[in-house]
């Protein structure tokens, strides 16, 4: 799991205006709440006072306040209240990590990183939602007991279709079907199944997509994943995995479904539905797979030409690894229980002073 990268906290219905949530992320808890604007925030979860659980508490008014002895916080982490003190300013060290927040596609979100504004990845941009001639379904959650890097790596594997998902009807694919790509954060495949592809169309120029190809799936940093299906030269889905890793045996998708055929709105049920048996499908195979989390050494895994795309994503892991952002969950484990870590927040590079310790990272290279 990774640090500094944009991660779906909730969904935007489930973030009312009246109280706290609590969620857990990278093994971690955090409290989102809305203030009175409704514009959301995103907190570290533990109460610096004596280790309450700020999620569990109570919105008073822009802030959040803790269930055990009422310590008030605000969007931007400062405590601002602590009513066993009266009228007396908070002390400095008083705050907790507050991480930046975006909501979009229907989802909340966070920035779990230190990382300032000009240096964050950005969160992934779907073209096509919002954009003429396309239809986005409901939101579809799904809770998947795995590693969230095993589901990525699912998506991302050409091969599996036929055996996976016979009733699709895709037809046989290898090493030669497919080719690699990659860009600024992440990469993928594009695989040519034979039917003729639409360079013509808007979302063909915009992705440079030439030859004749009608599938691709690609990832954005750790846990984006997008995949586009042609179905025939004027109908395209694009469908979009904003994977929340919750620790390393849950998963909780955020999965936008969008297309630019068949609008009707009474299609999106059953559009939905064929998806989700489809998803069904892969967890039944997902939630199966031994050691749990993907093996740090490639060779403990035998992997062949057509599992480039694999290889390709364990390598941008990798990438995220030197540059200091991997989090170092056996350091964490050895501690649960005894020490509260918090995911450094981008004002931790501002001033020091912070009563958590920030989380474990494996060494930058
Ligand atoms: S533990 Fe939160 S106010 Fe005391
Ligand atoms: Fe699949």
């Amino acid at each position: 799991m990774y640090i500094n990268f944009w991660y779906p906290v909730c969904t935007a219905e489930e973030l009312s205006a009246d109280a706290p949530l609590q969620v857990q992320l990278l093994g971690l808890r955090f409290v989102a709440f809305r203030d009175s604007d409704g514009k959301p925030h995103v907190l570290s979860d533990t109460c610096i006072h004596r280790g309450g659980s700020l999620g569990t508490g109570k919105i008073k008014g822009d802030c959040v306040e803790c269930p055990y002895h009422g310590w008030q916080f605000a969007g931007d982490g400062r405590c601002t209240h602590i009513p066993s003190e009266g009228d007396a300013k908070p002390p400095a060290r008083a705050k907790v990590d507050a991480y930046p927040t975006e909501e979009r596609y229907g989802i909340v979100f966070a920035f779990l990183g230190d990382l300032p504004e000009d240096e964050r990845p950005e969160l992934y941009n779907i073209k096509e939602f919002g954009a003429e001639g396309w239809r986005a379904n409901k939101l579809v959650i799904l809770n998947v007991n795995c590693y969230y890097e095993r589901s990525v790596e699912n998506g991302l594997d050409p091969v599996h279709n036929q055996f996976v998902h016979p009733a699709q009807g895709f037809p046989p694919i290898h090493k030669e079907t497919f080719r690699t790509w990659n860009d600024d954060w992440g990469g993928g495949f594009k695989a040519d199944f034979g039917d003729p592809v639409l360079e013509n169309t808007q979302i063909a120029k915009d992705r440079n997509v030439t030859g004749e190809l009608s599938a691709g799936s690609w990832h954005h940093g750790p846990n984006t994943l997008v995949t586009s299906i042609f179905v025939n030269a004027a109908s395209n889905f694009v469908q979009v995995f904003f994977e929340a890793p919750v620790d390393k045996n849950h998963t909780r998708i955020y999965f936008v479904n969008m297309r630019n055929f068949i609008l009707e709105p009474e299609m999106d049920d059953k559009v939905i539905e064929i998806n989700k048996r489809i998803a069904q499908e892969d967890i039944g195979v997902l939630e199966k797979l031994y050691p749990v989390r993907t093996p740090d050494n490639l060779t403990k895994e035998l992997m062949t030409s057509s599992d480039g795309v694999i290889v390709s994503y364990r390598e941008w892991l990798r990438k995220f690894e030197k540059k200091g952002w991997r989090i170092d969950q056996r350091a964490m484990q050895q501690n649960e229980g005894d020490v509260a870590y918090a995911i450094p927040s981008p004002a931790r590079r501002e001033a020091g002073n912070w009563v958590l310790d920030p989380v474990p990272l494996m060494p930058a290279e």
